[in-house]
């Protein structure tokens, strides 16, 4: 961990105290903490104390003209690998929710590029507060990891849930954070599907659907930045292929099945395309012209199933996970889809909700067979990232 850099800014709570501790941790570990402190913060730690663990300078000012002369705030957001807050107070989370920049520690919030990690911490009514809920929930959706908070006594004298996690855990969870470099996937082998197929109807014309691909393609993405050797079957889609990847393009359902088998044997396979469920019987080999009988009628036959012959085929990889997209009644499909494929696990989203086929963002469950887990909504990339490790987790 000699190489990375944590960005740390203390918020003004009464467990700001224990971010010394996590700085000493951080600073056992051999990574680089640079601190900043918000003006509440000083209230509970002085610049003095937090400067001398992190053997660096406290940032504090947004307008101080030394500062930035020497490492414009800009500049700061970017060095760090994680930005870590800690206390996450309900101000700070508030203040970051709306993209406000009134102070540094919000200013580099929302200029950073770098995955950002919160440890919320308040009072219990703080945190059942409907605004603060609200935040938390948005600032997950995001991209921004919550570790906490639990529940415990409390310096007001209350109990309850808004009591900060302790720093060997906000430290456990920095450390898994900045160890792609543990590559616990190195080793196992991955077959991901992606993207729509499309179906000929004719030489000019296909049968196809809206699927962008974006998820499927993160997910091959992540499982490859674990260290898993990931072959990626891509439907038509015009996305960059993920580094590490290895891509094969096929253009119909049946392609996609045979470049699926010979990939085979894998440890993992995750169906994430939409692979159209028919493709017309016969495909015209000339383009089909208009007529004065009026609108050819199109026979259609059903395409094999890909989640379904590789979860039941003789090569079955160990840890097979199938995507349910549906508009209603999303788990209940998704349970009988569970029970049909003879798969592992569905991923079930809800399209229906708008910006979700083509989009960023996915509201997942997780279904297997012996319970559910339902996924705030987040980034394709976030949902991709925490797929990976589960099944990291699942396999080791
Ligand atoms: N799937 C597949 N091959 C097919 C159809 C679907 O591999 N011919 C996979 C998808 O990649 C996805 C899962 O099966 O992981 C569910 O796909 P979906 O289209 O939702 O299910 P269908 O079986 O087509 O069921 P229905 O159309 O009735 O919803």
């Amino acid at each position: 961990m000699s190489d990375k850099r944590i960005l740390l800014i203390v918020g003004g709570g009464i467990s700001a105290f224990k971010s010394l501790e996590l700085v000493r941790g951080l600073r056992k570990a051999g990574i680089a903490v640079r601190p900043i402190l918000t003006a509440a913060g000083a209230q509970f730690v002085t610049p003095l104390s937090l400067g001398a663990l992190c053997e660096d300078k406290v940032y504090s000012e947004l307008f101080s003209l030394t500062d930035e002369a020497e490492m414009g705030h800009i500049q700061l957001s970017r060095q760090a690998d994680l930005v870590v807050v800690v206390p996450a107070t309900a101000d700070l989370m508030a203040r970051a929710v709306h993209g406000l920049a009134n102070d540094l520690a919000t200013t580099v919030l929302l200029a950073t590029d770098k995955p950002v990690l919160m440890a919320p911490a308040m009072n219990v009514r703080m945190w059942d507060h409907a605004a603060t809920r609200r935040n938390f929930a948005q600032l997950q959706a995001d991209g921004v990891q919550m570790i906490g908070p639990v529940e415990g006594d409390m310096a007001c004298g209350e109990f309850g849930l808004g009591r900060m996690a302790e720093p060997e855990e906000i430290l456990a969870a920095i450390l898994a954070r900045l160890a792609p470099l543990a590559r616990p996937l190195t080793g196992r082998r991955a077959i991901v599907t992606a993207g729509p197929t499309a179906e000929p109807i004719d030489p000019v014309r296909v049968l196809t659907n809206r699927s962008s691909g974006k998820q499927g393609f993160a997910i091959a993405g992540a499982l490859a930045s674990l260290g898993a050797e990931v072959i990626l079957v891509a439907g038509p889609v015009s996305l960059a292929t993920p580094a590490g990847v290895t891509r094969v393009d096929v253009e119909t359902a049946r392609d996609m099945l045979a470049a699926c088998q010979a990939a085979l044997p894998a440890d993992i396979a995750v169906c994430v395309a939409a692979v159209s469920d028919w493709r017309p019987e016969s495909v015209a080999t000339t383009k089909t012209k208009k007529t004065v009988q009026g609108a050819p009628v199109l026979s259609l036959v059903e395409n094999p199933d890909i989640l379904a012959t590789l979860s039941q085929g003789p090569a079955r990889p160990r840890l097979v996970i199938g995507f349910a997209a549906e508009t209603d009644q999303v788990e209940t499909y998704a349970q009988a889809k569970l029970a049909r494929k003879g798969c592992d696990w569905i991923i079930a989203n809800d399209v229906s909700i708008a910006g979700t086929m083509g989009g960023d963002d996915n509201a997942v469950a997780i279904l297997r067979k012996d319970g559910i887990e339902r996924w705030p909504r987040t980034s394709k990339t976030d949902v991709a990232r925490k797929l990976a490790e589960t099944i990291a987790l699942e396999l080791s």
